[in-house]
Parts: structure tokens; C-alpha cells; sequence
């Protein structure tokens, strides 16, 4: 791995090569293009409605090659897509009943456990023990719209993985709606530029959200959290998506917005009774690829069918504002630049590297991990 580091002079502001905020080849690897992903967490493998039954799909996260598909039953796999024989893409196979059957040799292996169940070659007294032999197999979940794949730290079989992490809801009746979009960045590059509140008045330009005049301060309470950290709930300002949803109930609005290791952003505004709720996940997919997984449900305008599809008309724009900012920004970093984060402005985003690397440090030694927010911080940027 290059390492990317300029040790002359002292600039006034912290950049990603900077020991003082970065002392590691994790986020020394940021400025060089590479980057590290987190092994040991559920991702989105992909929509859940792309998943007919019976048909098997190929995709990757974290640079792991997968075939995901569902058994007989309609239930969800996820396995790695390469047969332990002679390393075929499982994806070329055939799922029958619960098993699926290499093209090659015609091995079957239990979709959810990746067992073998079956060599055809195999004679009996062999002293092959077939049921010792596996293919790789992820714990896999269908929730929120996504079918998940928990990805183990180690290549090895998980016997009991976490729950896969939900989108918060606060009733029984509500609308869901599901977005994606890729982001030809690395996850790094994709969080920061998720969390990052500096970019609105440029990237979010648009007659019917905002303007660059509409700049102004904002000030706002950061906390800490398990894993993460959250800004703590106050009132959205006239100009955020917040208001403008929920305004026109009349009453006061709270919004909080969270962000958790390894990869998500929960928002949540509350107006009484009313509620919006969204989380978005970058999800790895090679160390310099990643998709932006975005899932939201709200109880405003129930009646009202007009909402979903104005919601995620609007909702598409503003991602592929996003995307094309990060397409322009994938150019400049084949040059491998020197990069910068600013205070208050890029503050988040150097908690999340000081983040990942205190969670990549309390693994490897085992001691708890040392959050980088001792106490709450108040930020201040224009915005
Ligand atoms: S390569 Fe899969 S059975 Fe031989
Ligand atoms: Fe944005």
C-alpha cells in the first residue's frame, strides 16, 4: 500500500495525510485511493424486488463475489460464488429444492449452510468424508427491502450473526420506499460525502429545494453513540427537506440524525402524531465501488397516492445530484491528490475516520473502543 504523507510543513488545516488526526494505513490509504472495509456486519446484497424466485443473482460486497437466490421455499441465500472444487461460479449453476448443483461435477451444496450434500463421482468407501466439504455461505435476511448478507470477519462459517439493523418506525401504518444508486467511490469517499453539510447549497441546487443565496449559519450538538454519533434532535431550518415536508401541519418539528459504524445515516423527524423516517447505507462493493442503499417510510399523507411516486421523483434527483458529483469527483481522484478536512465544516467526517480506526483498534486488542467524542461538541458551519 502506498503510504501518502508529507511530514515539511505545518498547514493551517487537517489533511487526510496528517498524523495528527490520522496515524494509521487505514485513512493514510483514503488519500491514496484505497481503502479499508469492515468485515463482521449485515450489508444490502441487493433490492429485494430484484429477486425473482427460482432466478440466482451475481453481485459483491466488499469485494467478495456473491450468488444470492432463493431455495424452494422462496427464502433468501446468499452464497460466495465460486464452487470449492475447482472454483466455477456457483451463479452458473441450478438451485433445486434447497440445494444447489455445480455446472461443472454436478456438486450440490445446502444453499443456507453451504454443506455438501452430494458428489457424484463418489463411490462408496470412499474415503472422501463429503458432508466435512463446504462452499461458502453467508447468513442472509430479507428486511426493510433488501435481502442482506452478513459478512464474517474471517472467511468462516457464522453460527449466530447480530440482527440485521432496521429502519425505525414509529406505528402500524406508514409508506415504505426504497431507492439505490452506485457510487463510483470508494466507501470512505461515499460516507463522508453522505455526512458532509457543506455541499447542499452547491450539489442540491434546484428551484424547488434551495438556492446557493440560501446560505446561512447553522449550529448544531453532536453526540456520541454506540458506534457512531448523532446530532442531537433540534428543529430543521426553513430550508431543509424536513420543514418543507412536514410544515405544513403546523406544529414543531424534531429532526435527529444518527450515523453508526460501519455505514449508515438514520434520519428521523417527528411533527406530533407525524413522522418521516430514513436511513441510508453506502454499501461496499469493491474497495473503489460502492452503492448508496436509501430506504424511508412515513405516516404523512397516507390518503394521498400522489405521494410515493412525487416522493421518490424528488428523492432521484436529489441522489443522482449526488451521483454526479461523485462521477466528476472519481476523475480527480485517479490523480491520487492530497485532500483536506476543515473544521467545523469536515468534523463529522474526521469522526468517522477516528471511528473506524478506534473499532479497528478495540478488535485487534480486544479492549472497548475508545470513542473519539468524549463529550457533546457543538459544530458551526454556513450552509
Ligand atoms: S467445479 Fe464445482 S463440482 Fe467441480
Ligand atoms: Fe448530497
Amino acid at each position: 500500500m502506498t503510504k501518502f504523507y508529507r511530514p515539511a510543513r505545518q498547514p493551517a488545516y487537517n489533511t487526510f495525510g496528517m498524523t495528527e488526526m490520522i496515524n494509521d494505513d487505514t485513512n493514510l490509504a483514503v488519500a491514496s485511493g484505497g481503502t479499508q472495509m469492515l468485515f463482521g456486519f449485515w450489508y444490502p446484497a441487493m433490492a429485494a424486488s430484484e429477486l425473482k424466485s427460482r432466478a440466482m443473482k451475481r453481485t459483491q460486497l466488499l469485494g467478495v463475489p456473491l450468488v444470492v437466490g432463493r431455495d424452494a421455499q422462496g427464502r433468501a441465500f446468499a452464497m460466495r460464488d465460486g464452487c470449492p472444487h475447482r472454483g466455477i461460479p456457483l451463479s452458473f449453476g441450478k438451485v433445486e429444492g434447497g440445494e444447489l448443483e455445480c455446472p461443472y461435477h454436478g456438486w450440490r451444496f445446502d444453499v443456507h449452510s453451504g454443506q455438501c450434500k452430494l458428489i457424484p463421482s463418489w463411490v462408496p468407501g470412499d474415503k472422501l468424508k463429503v458432508d466435512r466439504i463446504y462452499a461458502g455461505a453467508y447468513p442472509c435476511e430479507e428486511a426493510d427491502g433488501f435481502i442482506w448478507a452478513f459478512m464474517p470477519e474471517r472467511d468462516e462459517r457464522v453460527e449466530q450473526a447480530p440482527p440485521v439493523p432496521r429502519l425505525p418506525l414509529f406505528g402500524k401504518r406508514y409508506r415504505l420506499a426504497h431507492l439505490s444508486a452506485p457510487l463510483p467511490v470508494s466507501i470512505d469517499h461515499g460516507i463522508i460525502g453522505l455526512m458532509d453539510p457543506a455541499h447542499g447549497p452547491f450539489v442540491h441546487q434546484a428551484w424547488w429545494w434551495r438556492t446557493r443565496r440560501s446560505i446561512q449559519l447553522k449550529e448544531k450538538v453532536f453526540e456520541a453513540i454506540e458506534n457512531g454519533f448523532r446530532i442531537r434532535s433540534h428543529s430543521p431550518s426553513a430550508n431543509s427537506a424536513a420543514y418543507k415536508l412536514l410544515g405544513v401541519y403546523g406544529k414543531p418539528i424534531t429532526t435527529t440524525i444518527e450515523f453508526v459504524l460501519p455505514n449508515l445515516r438514520l434520519e428521523q423527524i417527528h411533527c406530533g402524531d407525524y413522522w418521516f423516517s430514513s436511513r441510508a447505507i453506502v454499501t461496499p462493493i469493491t474497495s473503489q465501488e460502492c452503492r448508496l442503499d436509501f430506504s424511508a417510510a412515513w405516516n404523512v399523507f397516507l390518503t394521498n397516492p400522489l405521494v410515493t411516486p412525487v416522493l421518490k421523483f424528488f428523492g432521484r434527483r436529489f441522489i443522482a445530484q449526488d451521483t454526479s458529483t461523485m462521477e466528476k469527483q472519481a476523475l480527480g481522484l485517479r490523480n491520487n491528490p492530497r485532500l483536506m478536512l476543515i473544521d467545523d465544516a469536515d468534523r463529522p467526517a474526521k469522526w468517522y475516520f477516528q471511528l473506524k480506526q478506534a473499532f479497528l483498534d478495540s478488535r485487534r486488542t480486544g479492549q472497548p473502543m475508545q470513542h473519539p467524542i468524549q463529550e457533546p461538541v457543538t459544530l458551526r458551519w454556513r450552509s
